[in-house]
């Protein structure tokens, strides 16, 4: 099965075709990163400007790359939410028109279902390569760490004792954001500081550079449910620190020199940097690092599970990656690569295949919800 998967709800336009959710024949990001940076943030309508301007440029490039016609296609799947209203529309409406106009089956995708099946995809890839012999299993505890989503959901085969080919997920949300998302907290401590966009690869570079232990930001309180998180405290926790301090006039200067360069290298970063900037973001990356594994493993731990999922754009971390694999040792924990960490069409197509599996096909109704829930809720009523 050769599925075409569409990918539109943020900030990169992405085509890529798939077969039986396990080979991926071509991937195409188109990012908009040009577009934002010098907003520090993405901006909505000029977010789906730039998808129309892409979309069918990158569907065909991601032909071309697998070499297919758009004629041998199985399926089309499209991200339907959650994500910004107009730039999923962009791609749901191209997909859906496609889909209607070559008389094939359409499949919905949420968008942090897709997140999850990057890990899916990437271990049986790594298995058929005999990268790894270690099989990425179900149920899992999976977070979806990134610019838009922080959320930890339990992921099972629906049936118990199911095929696990038969393509039924059950996604069980055991705990999500209740302000900022973790990479949206990376972004913002970035624009604050004047150190680019966007914020979490560079501030995951600079703080290799810096103290993680020089600034104590305590660790992050949850009344109720222990598996939610909340980013905003830590963010404003920053500002604090910065504002009317010399680290404020340092950044302004370090925003009047970056207009004056249009990619500046780590180097030149780093040399526009005072040591307590630098040991600044490496404190407040390690407070957002240690609260992300701590509470995907308390999660983990109390679901019995063997098996944690991380992706989603922050899950390139460095730091993020280095602690789970020294906090999880009992469990095995499976990142996708960055290439497939971050929005890319390749994992809409993989959840796709096993929609289309369990019979999943959608109406020429189906439209974009900018905010579209994975799954069931949890209710938790541990405390940690
Ligand atoms: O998954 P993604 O591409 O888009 C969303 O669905 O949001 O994630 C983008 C987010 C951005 O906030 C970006 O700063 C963050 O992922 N990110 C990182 C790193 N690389 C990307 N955050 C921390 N460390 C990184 N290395
Ligand atoms: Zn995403």
């Amino acid at each position: 099965m050769l599925i075409l998967g569409i990918e539109s709800s943020c900030d990169e336009t992405a085509a890529a075709l798939v077969v039986d959710g396990e080979r991926i024949r071509s991937s195409v990001v188109a990012s908009q990163i040009s577009t934002h940076e010098k907003f520090g943030g993405v901006v909505p309508e000029l977010a789906s400007r730039e998808h129309l301007r892409a979309i069918q440029p990158v569907v065909e490039q991601a032909c071309r790359q697998a070499e297919v016609r758009l004629h041998d296609v199985d399926a089309i799947a499209v991200t339907e939410g959650p994500g910004l209203i107009g730039s999923l529309l962009v791609g749901l409406v191209f997909g859906k028109a496609l889909a209607l106009s070559m008389n094939k089956p359409l499949i919905g995708v949420n968008h942090l279902e897709g997140h999850i099946h990057a890990v899916l995809l990437e271990n049986k890839m790594d298995r058929c390569a005999g990268r790894t012999a270690v099989e990425a299993r179900l149920p899992a505890v999976a977070l979806v760490v990134s610019g838009g989503h922080t959320s930890l959901f339990l992921v099972t085969h629906s049936a118990e004792g199911a095929n696990p080919n038969s393509g039924r997920f059950d996604y069980a949300q055991l705990g999500h954001t209740r302000d900022d998302a973790a990479g949206e907290a990376f972004d913002k401590v970035a624009k604050l500081l004047a150190l680019g966009y966007p914020g979490g690869p560079v501030i995951d570079n600079i703080s290799r550079f810096g103290d993680p232990y020089a600034v104590d930001f305590g660790t992050i309180k949850m009344k109720g449910n222990p598996r939610d998180f909340s980013f905003s405290g830590l963010k404003t926790a920053v500002l604090y620190r910065v504002r009317g301090t010399d680290l404020d006039r340092e950044a302004e200067q370090r925003r009047a020199w970056r207009k004056t360069v249009e990619r500046p290298t780590l180097d030149e970063l780093r040399s526009h940097c005072s040591q307590t900037t630098i040991d600044l973001v490496a404190s407040f990356q390690q407070a957002v690092v240690l609260d992300l594994v701590e509470r995907t493993w308390g999660a983990a731990e109390d679901a019995r599970v063997d098996n944690i999922f991380v992706s989603g754009g922050v899950a390139c971390n460095s730091l993020l990656r280095h602690r789970f694999a020294t906090r999880c040792k009992g469990f095995q924990v499976f990142f996708p690569s960055p290439a497939l960490s971050t929005d890319n069409a390749a994992m809409i197509a993989a959840a796709g295949y096993y929609k289309l599996l369990a019979g999943e096909r959608a109406g020429v109704s189906l439209t974009a919800h900018a905010s579209l829930p994975l799954g069931s809720k949890q209710s938790v009523v541990t405390s940690v």
